[in-house]
């Protein structure tokens, strides 16, 4: 059971994470804060694929880069937060080091109609030079 953090927040482990990787369940960490997306994914507006696509995992680098109004997103953050990770917790789940590039990759190997759209949004890092690294497992 999550303990709550001295800002009364709950505090989760990557295992507990992990196991909300459902659409019908599916959590996402950001900025080390988890946020519980299930009823909220179909109203995304960049869809409720690409939610799907990091349920139970990281998502701060590629919410970073294609989200750049911090003001915007914090109103839609607010109502899905359900606490933190816990203190002793990486950033990252263990041996996972999922890059902005990297993710778009593996987005491309799921959903090339995706990939494409996204890809509009990752214009900045979306490179040639970028799409020659290791893709990860
Ligand atoms: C809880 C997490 C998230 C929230 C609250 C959120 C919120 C939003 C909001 C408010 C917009 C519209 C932005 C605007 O009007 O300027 C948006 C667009 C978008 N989001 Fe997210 N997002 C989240 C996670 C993600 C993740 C993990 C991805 C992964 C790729 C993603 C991909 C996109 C894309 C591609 C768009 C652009 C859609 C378009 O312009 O067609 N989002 N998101």
């Amino acid at each position: 059971n999550p303990s709550p953090s001295s800002q009364g927040l709950n505090m989760y482990t990557w295992q507990e994470i992990q196991r909300h990787n459902q659409e019908t369940d599916q959590w996402l960490v950001i900025n080390r804060k988890v946020y519980d997306v299930t009823g909220w994914a179909d109203r995304h507006p960049g869809g409720h694929q690409v939610l799907n696509h990091y349920a139970g995992e990281d998502a701060t680098d590629v919410f970073r880069a294609i989200h750049p109004d911090p003001d915007i997103v914090r109103l839609y953050l607010k109502p899905l937060l359900i606490g933190e990770l816990a203190p002793e917790e990486p950033n990252q789940e263990r041996n996972k080091n999922v890059s902005e590039v990297s993710g778009l990759k593996s987005m491309q190997r799921d959903e090339d109609e995706l990939y494409f759209r996204v890809s509009l949004s990752f214009s900045v890092v979306n490179q040639p030079s970028c799409l020659g690294g290791p893709a990860i497992a």
